[in-house]
């Protein structure tokens, strides 16, 4: 909710519903999470993928791709971690009123996060998709070499590590 008095919602001729239509599809927002090295950008990029073919408007918003952007100014402490996931609820959102069916991968680490999301979009059209792979499995996949920094003292706060899930 805008902290601003002066700002009055506008609504357009064209809306979700009239979006839905024209693509012959509903939009949803799928949200992967769990551990990184989970499996959750495979997952939302396969699922996608399926999709797409299908004909379906889709899009994946991914945690390593929108820190590169939109959230760069982010980092991985619990009150960035928090902003990042409220952000990235809100475009969902838009993306959603789009008409759009969209994939999300994050950690997204902290339940009352992922709750406030779901808040926001309404009519149960947030399905949260926790991938189950333990610390040991993802650590032992460590794609991309981040847990073994993390117990090597090199990076701070890493998720499963020093950062809780
Ligand atoms: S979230 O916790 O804020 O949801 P997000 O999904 O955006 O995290 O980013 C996670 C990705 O950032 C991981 O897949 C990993 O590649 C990278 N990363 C870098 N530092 C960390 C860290 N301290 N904890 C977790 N992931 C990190």
């Amino acid at each position: 909710m805008s902290r601003e008095k002066n700002i009055k919602w506008y609504n357009g001729c064209v809306n979700r519903t009239n979006r839905e239509h024209l693509n012959g599809h509903k939009s949803v927002v799928l949200w992967f999470t769990g551990l990184s090295g989970a499996g959750k950008s495979t997952l939302a990029y396969s699922v996608e993928e399926v999709l797409h073919k299908k004909g379906f408007r889709t899009f994946v918003l991914d945690g390593d791709n929108v820190r590169h952007g939109l959230n760069s100014d982010l980092d991985f402490s619990h009150k960035d971690r928090t902003e990042n996931i409220r952000r990235i609820g809100e475009v969902s959102k838009l993306m959603m009123e789009a008409g759009f069916i969209i994939m999300t991968a994050f950690i997204s680490p902290f339940r009352e996060d992922r709750i406030e999301v779901r808040n926001l979009i309404p009519n149960g059209d947030f399905i949260e998709i926790y991938c189950k792979a333990s610390l040991e499995t993802c650590e032992a996949r460590d794609v991309k070499g981040l847990y073994k920094s993390a117990r090597a003292g090199e990076i701070k706060n890493y998720t499963g590590v020093n950062s809780p899930y």
